[in-house]
């Protein structure tokens, strides 16, 4: 019988423990839950509630001249202060994981890829995103997304152009008089340093501001600017080479009449031209990959 109650007490006390720790949204939410509207941006004194933005960009690939964009695989960090929610005064940790679906019932930044023609959030193994809230009320969001981005190209110069394709995040719904969005001011942008395009080369990352005003007021908006210029290599070795012996053999064709000589100029170039267009190719790729 005292054993029982022994087990009890202990069992009770499991269940103290396990309320302490989380199991719903609303054990973060105040205690009335009325009193928090999810629509309503955490404003201290009135002033525009500020979210701090980190990216790090971990890839940039396809940059495709006929449709005018690219594709790139970043992280997004979000941190922001909700001094509405509520954590309970006896947990000791620093900050706490929480279900990523508990964000649809707090207040959220609604922030949108402006230049996005496709957003992926990976689900394999696990979706890539997660949720911390700190003892201080912080709210860290982190998201890992791969992004069809587009990128108004300019051909005037090609092939010695240089490319600028941005990354634009704003938000949706929320006026600068209740949301702005700022760079990290730590590390604001980290951009993998093994990025390597096989046409263009990645020059500059700068982060920037594209703050805009629409009719029905500012919107806060942050970009990143990539500056891409174009390899010339590729296309010494696959355009200008292989075009200048093209003409030259054309003229060689041209002078000569002989039939006999022409046919075998068809007949060596068959052979030679496929086999030219594959050593300079294999020569800029093993040249590209080293
Ligand atoms: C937290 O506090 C509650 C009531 O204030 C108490 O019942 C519970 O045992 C405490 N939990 C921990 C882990 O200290
Ligand atoms: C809250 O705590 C985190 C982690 O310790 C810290 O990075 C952040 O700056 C703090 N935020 C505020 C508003 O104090
Ligand atoms: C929007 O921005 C413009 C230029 O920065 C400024 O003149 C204007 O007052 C702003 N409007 C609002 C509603 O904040």
């Amino acid at each position: 019988m005292r054993l029982n109650t022994v087990l009890i007490s202990v069992w009770l006390g499991a269940i103290d423990l396990c309320c302490a720790q989380m199991r719903t949204y609303q054990d973060i939410l105040p205690e009335d839950n009325l009193e928090y509207n999810k629509m309503e941006p955490p404003k201290i004194n009135n002033q525009p509630t500020s979210v701090d933005i980190h990216v790090t960009v971990l890839g940039l690939d396809s940059f495709d001249e006929s449709s005018m964009s690219y594709y790139a695989d970043i992280y997004v960090a979000q941190t922001w202060n909700d001094y509405r929610l509520y954590w309970p005064k006896n947990m000791t940790l620093e900050y706490r994981f929480l279900p990523v679906d508990w964000l649809n019932h707090i207040w959220r930044p609604d922030c949108f890829f402006k230049n996005a023609q496709e957003v992926n959030l990976q689900t394999v193994t696990v979706p890539n995103h997660y949720v911390w809230l700190y003892k201080n009320k912080t709210i860290l969001y982190m998201v890992k997304v791969t992004l069809q981005l587009s990128c108004p190209m300019n051909f005037q110069n090609f092939p010695h152009d240089t490319q600028e394709c941005k990354l634009m995040m704003e938000s949706l719904s929320h006026t600068t008089e209740d949301l702005i969005f700022k760079w990290n001011p730590v590390v604001p942008l980290r951009v993998d340093k093994n990025i390597k395009l096989p046409q263009l080369k990645l020059i500059h990352s700068t982060p920037g501001d594209c703050t805009k005003s629409y009719f029905t007021g500012n919107f806060t908006c942050l970009k990143i600017t990539f500056e891409l210029e174009r390899r010339l290599g590729y296309h010494l070795f696959n355009t200008y080479i292989p075009a200048c012996l093209i003409v030259i053999m054309s003229d060689a064709v041209e002078a000569e009449k002989a039939r006999t000589r022409a046919i075998n100029i068809d007949r060596f170039s068959r052979v030679f031209f496929p086999l030219l267009f594959a050593t300079l190719n294999a020569a800029y790729w093993i040249k590209y990959l080293k």
